[in-house]
């Protein structure tokens, strides 16, 4: 197609006020908040117009259409958070009614979107308030509901969100399901563990996302990554309803990085260091989920493979524990 000057220039300033969002940001919301783009012909155009319906055809269009890039202006980036953020709303009061794993699904889902919107503005005291909400809610819902656990990971899985912030929900399924699998907790424990398991990484947001798809992180960009339990400490401390033994689990919170592939073994010798049992689970099912799900880097490893890490990092110290986390990811993956 032949772009005349002006069409140059309209693009040319249209580009400049154009921000990239995520494909699923377009999921789960009725109709558009706002004008979406999409490039058309090698021109910026709206391929979804303000109030427009969103069906599930409509996304297969898109998609059908290779239009999985999509944009919105600047001063539109709120209308889509804050539809989003109402969704969440919406889905959390109403999570007991209709099909449980169809609930749960949209849960984490708009849980994760959500997420995403909190690593850009980690300050923002209504979108973590928000999530913690949800959170709980979601952390009651499942742990009464392991018959669904397995099928929530595939579907969740199936959305390929980014792993940053799929990572969070995923290790704290396999809590949620390793803590019931013991019987000694009660619903207050399984609110506060699911959110310390599911805040730990909120330090993260300090390092942009787009790091993370490269495996070769620069020196510089490891040590920020290193500093990350304590930068979610630093960001969670006072602001949310954990007590202080939890704040402390997410300090200490990695035994093992799958990022730096750095143990912290020598530490467990430390007696300033704690790894109680609840700080060990929450750091091994990181791992574990970490291991086992694909990355942009990696193909996902099995989970023999990384039992057989779990064994060299905990399987002495803990030789019970190690049993009841194989018989647990055993029965979860039965079916396979
Ligand atoms: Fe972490």
């Amino acid at each position: 197609m032949k772009q005349n000057p002006f069409d140059i220039l309209q693009q040319n300033a249209l580009n400049f006020k154009l921000n990239p969002i995520s494909f699923r940001e377009i999921f789960f919301i009725s109709e558009s908040p706002c004008n979406v783009y999409g490039l058309v012909d090698g021109l910026m155009k709206v391929v979804l117009h303000k109030k427009e319906e969103i069906t599930p055809q409509t996304l297969v269009l898109l998609l059908q259409k290779n239009l999985a890039n999509l944009f919105v202006l600047e001063e539109d980036r709120g209308s889509l958070r804050l539809a989003q953020q109402e969704n969440l709303r919406h889905v959390t009061r109403s999570l007991s009614i209709g099909d449980p794993l169809e609930k749960a699904r949209l849960q984490a889902n708009l849980l994760t979107i959500n997420l995403g919107y909190l690593y850009e503005d980690p300050t923002n005291d209504s979108l973590l308030n928000l999530q913690v909400q949800s959170a709980k809610n979601l952390a009651i819902f499942l742990y009464g509901r392991p018959q669904i656990h397995e099928a929530l990971y595939r579907e969740f899985i199936k959305q390929g969100h980014h792993y940053i912030f799929a990572q969070p929900f995923l290790s704290t399924l396999f809590l949620l399901g390793v803590m019931k699998s013991t019987r000694l907790y009660v619903d207050r424990d399984i609110e506060l563990f699911f959110l310390t398991s599911y805040l730990k990484d909120i330090g993260m947001s300090a390092i942009p996302v787009e790091k993370y798809n490269d495996e070769n992180l620069s020196e510089e960009d490891k040590k920020l990554l290193a500093s990350h339990p304590q930068l979610s400490v630093n960001i969670l401390k006072g602001r949310v309803p954990l007590p202080p033994n939890h704040l402390k689990i997410i300090e200490n919170h990695h035994i093992y990085s799958t990022l730096t592939k750095q143990y912290n073994l020598a530490d467990k010798d430390d007696p300033s260091m704690i790894f109680g049992f609840e700080t060990m689970m929450i750091s091994v099912m990181d791992t574990v989920a970490a291991m086992i799900t694909d990355r942009p880097f990696r193909k996902a490893g099995s989970l023999f493979n990384s039992l057989d890490l779990i064994r060299l990092l905990i399987g002495e110290q803990y030789p019970q524990e190690f049993k009841l986390i194989v018989n647990y990811f055993k029965n979860f993956f039965r079916s396979q």
